[in-house]
């Protein structure tokens, strides 16, 4: 686009297009391209892009061969409703898939989306099972319709003149060791929850009726709150002893962020149901619910469906993203560079008292903001002012947490070591001035 004024207009009307329902502080940056870790703005800003469109673009923004794989797919076929007509790159996809996920998950239902990879768990989860009840956790996200936004509680906002939400739905507390009441070792923090699950058991849902246990291995929209080591282990042993599943949402934490493939394997626990989606095709609307062949195969016919998931484009971007990340040693670059990074955040938190913790796993980072000389009084208004000015100095981040307390980062896991210590200068500018307003 040439005429930068039509576009900033164009933006300004968008906002009077949209729902407000989508707006949340966020600075609608208008782009006009974007390739690898940068945006490429309107008004000729280029931006640092520690967002990944919200935890998509892992190979970074426009790969050259998901582009390619995408376009070879739209000129032999553009869509496909699966089961009408079936395609290559679907079947290429399964098989690829299946190479990196945990041992034992090899059939797949494909949706479009993370909320949806959600829903096709829930339901299955209760089909096969029988058995009504679902047990998620709170300050958890996992999507926005019905049945996903019935097991979310990060913001009861998102909640708000909805209900009643889907039936048979229990929350137990989410292990946040920062925020424990119990004492903030992770050993109280596991415990804490066990306590209350065990609770949920004695008060509420005998175990035989419970389902499914739906946990994200890494909190995402809660605040990049990483669990003690043995909370999924400690989960998987609840449904081993009660025949409960345990199905690991990482829509968000999946496809490398925590530097393995999938952080089911970061925690060396193996789902029975696991929800995928967002950077599965780097950009390309995706998700899928897997499980195993004995457990999908008794989704009896008919009992789910879709027009569009498995999208042919879709597919055959999720066949070079997986490619790619194989051919270019991503997990291992988003291992060192998530470590450099964290360190760097740590560092700042030595000097900033207004940083209460700073925490992640892999390239899923953040830093929880407090107000300085309190009991961890959440600060939101710092989380938001940091935010502002990173971006006025050319890096782009993302809010989380309940209070949006928390700024995370979500860099492609191809970031260099140059782009990383670029953000970290940029933070310690911004950290210094929001810590003297
Ligand atoms: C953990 C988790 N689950 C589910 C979702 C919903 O995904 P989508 O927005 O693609 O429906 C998200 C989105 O942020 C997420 O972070």
């Amino acid at each position: 686009m040439t005429d930068n004024t039509e576009f900033l207009n164009m933006m300004k009307e968008i906002h009077d297009l949209l729902a407000p329902s989508l707006a949340e502080d966020w600075p609608e940056l208008p782009v006009e391209r974007a390739q690898g870790a940068y945006l490429y703005l309107a008004d000729g800003r280029r931006i640092l892009d520690f967002t990944s469109g919200i935890g998509v673009t892992n190979i970074g923004h426009n790969h050259p061969r998901v582009m390619e794989a995408a376009r070879k797919q739209m000129e032999a076929m553009l869509h496909s409703a699966v089961g009408i007509t079936i395609h290559q790159s679907l079947l290429e996809l399964c098989h690829a898939l299946i190479d990196v996920l945990p041992s034992g998950l090899d059939m797949f239902f494909f949706g479009n989306s993370g909320a949806e990879a959600v829903e096709g768990a829930i339901k299955m989860a209760r089909y096969v099972t029988q058995r009504p009840g679902i047990i998620a956790f709170e300050g958890g996200f996992h999507g926005r319709t019905y049945g996903a936004a019935s097991v979310t509680t990060v913001k009861a906002k998102y909640r708000d003149h909805y209900e009643p939400f889907v039936p048979g739905i229990y929350f137990a507390p989410y292990p946040y060791t920062y925020r424990c009441p119990f004492g903030t070792s992770p050993e109280a923090a596991l415990e804490w929850t066990m306590y209350h699950i065990e609770k949920l058991f004695q008060h509420q849902i005998l175990p035989h009726n419970v389902a499914a246990f739906l946990v994200e291995p890494v909190q995402g929209e809660g605040g990049y709150i990483v669990p003690p080591p043995d909370f999924l282990k400690a989960l998987r042993q609840i449904c081993d002893q009660h025949g409960i599943l345990l199905i690991l949402d990482e829509v968000q934490c999946g496809f490398g962020r925590t530097g393995q493939m999938f952080a089911a394997q970061t925690f060396g626990v193996k789902p029975d149901i696991l929800a995928v989606a967002k950077s599965i095709a780097s950009g390309f609307p995706l998700g899928a619910t897997v499980a195993s062949r004995d457990l999908m195969s008794q989704w009896k016919a008919g009992s789910h469906g879709t027009t569009f998931g498995g999208n042919p484009m879709s597919c055959a971007a999720g066949l070079a993203t997986l490619q790619v990340m194989r051919e270019e040693n991503v997990l291992e670059n988003c291992r060192q560079q998530g470590q450099r990074f964290l360190e760097g955040l740590q560092a700042l938190q030595k000097k900033y008292s207004i940083i209460g913790e700073a925490r992640g796993l892999g390239c899923m980072l953040a830093i929880e903001m407090i107000v300085p000389g309190s009991d961890k009084q959440p600060n939101p208004q710092a989380a938001m002012q940091t935010l502002n000015l990173c971006l006025d100095n050319g890096l782009l981040a993302y809010m989380a947490g309940t209070y949006g307390q928390v700024v995370r980062f979500i860099p492609p896991l191809i970031v260099s070591s140059t782009q990383i210590d670029e953000a970290l200068a940029v933070l310690e500018k911004v950290l210094a001035q929001v810590s003297r307003r």
